[in-house]
């Protein structure tokens, strides 16, 4: 049981931030550091404390003059759309037929789904992502192929076969009963394997029968820990469209309220357009609204409420996720920065703690696992990242005006991506070393 030290400054945040000086919402060493063993963090503190703790001869990594965070969250993305990302459509309705159902299909195979899942796994680790909830395709050989690189990446990860019975590519299609039991296999396989989690995947009200959203719902029911993660409110016509398809439901999101999907491991990807009465199911319930930012914007889809869904009375959970690949970025540094600018539009502030609280501690809340990632307290497991400030030469240029951590922050967030990722440690291990 080797123990490693590990010396930079650190940043982990205990609680959301409420303003740009909320100092009492993280932890900042200027010499700080971590020790990782068997996976997982030993010990973390400023560096004279830590080491003080340790035997005299422990390998000590030197990281400074980096900062180490815990590693990315991202809380809503598709595995199968790597080869989608960037292709030119109108909207939404029109995006998953002319381009990403027909891709999707090639997941039937599953020499081309192991191809894919090895290309994402290191996409993960460069861009400093070392959890994510990932939807894989409709087939069943999708998902082992995803669950098998993360087991053998040793990552934490969310995923789910999707389940899709309708209006999509005969290639897409299964049954009521086949998404069940094949969801059932794909859980009795993998969950818990490893560190990786089994989400119930309906893909959207519109690809899913009445009878395919009950069995989802008979699934929910077995199996309460598990997480459940659609879609919700994207685009004004996806609405319409999903509304008249279940015309006794009250609205969108009284849809999943009616087969039992709604809870507080309930991620729904987007969520711009909800009414008041919908926000309140959401806080009621605890499901998690989830920000795409970088795909609102590609698809046209609109701009997300942020801070009216967080600071009305009944205020919603939300998260922030890449949505690859209507999303243009796997980078969650990118991601924020784009959130960022929708707030601007709509006239609202983010401020860079709060970006980084929810690339980290605030995403991995919202998947419930805060107890195990998203943090760098003692006990956790050991995933986490290095960031350079001075990545390029045009951050190396702005970085000589920066003199706070906030203006760090927002350095990284504005101008960085994958190259400002110096190193991802997965369960203690330099990963992207590795690559
Ligand atoms: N709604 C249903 N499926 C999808 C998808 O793959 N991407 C996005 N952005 N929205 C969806
Ligand atoms: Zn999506």
């Amino acid at each position: 049981m080797t123990k490693t030290l590990i010396r930079a400054r650190t940043l982990t945040f205990t609680r959301a931030p409420s303003s740009l000086d909320d100092e009492g919402a993280y932890l900042y060493e200027s010499d700080g550091a971590l020790v990782v063993e068997n996976g997982l963090i030993a010990a973390s503190g400023a560096y004279a404390a830590v080491k003080a703790g340790m035997p005299d001869d422990i390998e000590e990594i030197d990281h400074r003059p980096h900062l180490i965070l815990p590693g990315f969250v991202d809380t809503h993305l598709h595995f199968p759309q790597m080869q989608v990302i960037g292709s030119y459509a109108a909207n939404l309705l029109e995006w998953l037929n002319t381009y990403t159902f027909p891709e999707e299909c090639r997941f039937v195979e599953s020499a081309h789904a192991e191809r894919i899942a090895r290309h994402f796994f290191d996409e993960m680790i460069r861009h400093g992502t070392t959890t994510a909830a990932a939807y894989c395709s409709v087939h069943k050989a999708s998902a082992d192929a995803f669950f098998a690189e993360a087991l053998r990446r040793d990552m934490r990860m969310v995923a789910g076969k999707v389940m899709m019975d309708r209006n999509a590519p005969q290639g897409l299609l299964d049954t009521p009963q086949m998404g069940y039991d094949e969801t059932r296999a794909v859980i009795e396989q993998w969950q818990g394997k490893g560190r990786n989690h089994v989400a119930i995947t309906p893909r959207f009200a519109i690809t899913s029968t009445p009878e395919q959203m009950s069995a989802a719902e008979t699934l929910a029911r077995e199996f309460p820990d598990l997480h459940v993660q659609t879609h919700l409110s994207e685009n004004r016509e996806e609405i319409d469209y999903t509304c008249s398809l279940y015309p006794d439901a009250i609205d969108y999101t009284d849809i999943y309220a009616r087969y039992g999907l709604m809870g507080r491991k309930t991620l729904l990807g987007h969520c711009i357009h909800l009414s008041e009465r919908e926000m309140d199911v959401m806080s009621e319930t605890g499901a998690v609204a989830v920000h795409c930012p970088t795909s609102n914007l590609f698809l046209g889809s609109g701009l997300f409420p942020f801070r009216r869904l967080t600071t009305r009375e009944k205020s919603v959970r939300v998260s922030f996720a890449t949505d690859i690949g209507g999303g243009t970025s796997y980078s969650m540094l990118r991601t924020l920065d784009e959130a960022y600018k929708i707030q601007q539009l709509l006239g609202e502030r983010l401020n860079p703690f709060e970006s980084f609280y929810y690339m980290t501690l605030g995403n991995a809340r919202a998947l419930s696992l805060e107890d195990r990632i998203g943090t760098l307290e003692p006990g956790t497991d050991a995933d986490f990242i290095v960031l350079d400030m001075a990545a390029t030469p045009a951050m190396a240029l702005k970085a000589e005006m920066v003199d706070s951590l906030a203006d760090e922050l927002f350095l990284l967030q504005t101008m960085g991506d994958d190259r400002a990722i110096a190193e991802t440690y997965v369960a203690g291990v330099a990963a992207k070393a590795g690559l």
